[in-house]
């Protein structure tokens, strides 16, 4: 069963929906591993434009699997959403079209409680000596991190225990017996199990039908395609990336592996968009202030899928892609929204940075320190002119493909796919 997955070589949002989309023709099975509804997948199609938040971006193309794998957090109201949404789209979602892991964890509504407390801005205090001007992560708010956290110390309630009426309560006293000390603390509203249990009921009976041990599953599906689609980037690992200005889940070709259940990719493909863009706090060296984001704003569209916040904007980040290639060992690399830079005289792109006046030429691992690089740019010449309706990559201007084989060298992975517009037909395969 070839593998193949999708990951993002930046800071999220890198425009992995319509790759995953284009991809999901050749792909039978289409798998998500980590995060959960703090990812906003964008696929068009025509007119129609269709935001996924949680299921795999496969479901919108026929007789394709879908499969939510142990590495999500999930919450079952966001999947119910969508569900209904695909329905009112004449699509209808059954167990033979989506498969949600046994062992995926539950977002509850204290996590979410939790997420948009003040406990984050309490820890974000506690770590304000970062930066100097103490940088708060901006959270999704979708409950991400107290459900990673609940995970990891083992409180955690997973979708198999969430659908069995039984085990759901039980876990739900025991766990609110000490969130609700926390809830209290943070000025937020207690709950009680039975209450909240009571609301989970329908929810839980919903998504019954489409709860199975996804390994197994997956293990059946020998001799098909399968798509690993990404979630987040890798500059958003928990591990990999400008921690704590990250997500809690490891967004990566190793968080795939575990995430899914797996012991073989074959084909890591690496998405960066043309330039940077990030949301929430943190470094992000390439950032362009002022009117000169904007420049890169606007023709991108770049706010947020999930929360409408405007994205922060800058220059292509050649350290960036160097950290992510070691840490993802692409096999190819696709690039997107090359038609945004479309109106620059010329472009920039950072080989290196300047840390305390010495050059550096990989990613710091301390957020504060990556928040002192200064970029050191190479000036491209840009090509000032649309190139939304090129489909070969030889019908590009020069300066277009100079660019490509910029991108190329300093990646050191060859670009497969350039996509030069939202819709499924404005990309170029190389
Ligand atoms: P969380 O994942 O909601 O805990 O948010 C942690 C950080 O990751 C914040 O800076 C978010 O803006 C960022 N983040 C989480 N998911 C995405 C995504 O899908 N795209 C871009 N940024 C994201």
């Amino acid at each position: 069963m070839p593998v193949t997955a999708i990951i993002g070589a930046q800071w999220g949002d890198e425009g992995k929906g319509k790759i995953v989309d284009f991809l999901s023709e050749k792909a039978d099975v289409v798998v998500r591993a980590a995060g959960g509804a703090n990812a906003g997948h964008t696929i068009i199609i025509g007119k129609d434009k269709t935001v996924f938040h949680l299921i795999p971006s496969g479901i919108m193309r026929e007789g394709t699997l879908n499969v939510m794998g142990n590495g999500m957090v999930i919450d079952p109201i966001v999947l119910i959403e969508e569900l209904d949404k695909l329905e009112k789209k004449g699509i209808t979602v059954g167990p033979e079209r989506l498969a949600i892991s046994r062992r995926a964890h539950v977002i509850m509504d204290y996590h979410k409680a939790l997420d948009k407390a003040d406990m984050i801005k309490d820890y974000e205090r506690r770590v304000e000596h970062l930066s100097e001007k103490g940088v708060e992560i901006g959270t999704t708010g979708r409950g991400i991190g107290p459900c990673y956290a609940d995970k990891a110390s083992r409180t955690g309630i997973r979708m198999a225990d969430f659908i069995d009426n039984t085990a759901r309560l039980e876990l739900l006293k025991k766990n609110l017996a000490v969130k609700n000390v926390l809830l209290k603390h943070f000025g937020q509203e207690e709950m009680t199990a039975e209450e909240l249990d009571e609301r989970c009921r329908g929810r839980a009976e919903r998504l019954k039908p489409f709860v199975v041990d996804t390994g197994v599953l997956l293990e059946q599906q020998k001799g098909k395609n399968i798509l690993i689609e990404g979630a987040q980037g890798t500059m958003l690992d928990i591990d990999h990336g400008t921690y704590p200005y990250v997500t809690s889940s490891n967004p990566t070709v190793g968080g795939d592996m575990i995430g899914v259940g797996i012991s073989r990719i074959d084909k890591v493909v690496g998405i960066f968009k043309a330039y940077t863009t990030r949301v929430g706090g943190g470094p992000l060296p390439t950032e362009l202030h002022g009117d000169e984001g904007e420049k890169l704003r606007q023709p991108g569209g770049e706010y947020g899928a999930t929360t409408g916040r405007p994205r922060r904007c800058g220059w292509f980040d050649g350290v960036v892609a160097r950290h992510t290639m070691r840490v993802n060992g692409y096999t190819e690399v696709m690039v997107t929204k090359l038609d945004v830079l479309d109106g620059f005289e010329t472009i920039k792109v950072c080989t290196a940075y300047e840390l305390d006046g010495e050059r550096i030429e990989h990613f710091p691992s301390r957020a504060e320190d990556a928040m002192k690089c200064k970029p050191v740019y190479e000036e491209l010449p840009g090509w000032k002119q649309d190139i939304t309706g090129v489909r070969k990559l030889k019908h590009l201007p020069k300066a277009a493909r100079n660019y490509i084989s910029y991108l190329e060298k300093l990646i050191g992975a060859k670009i497969s796919l350039i996509s030069v517009g939202p819709s499924r037909e404005q990309t170029i395969e190389k």
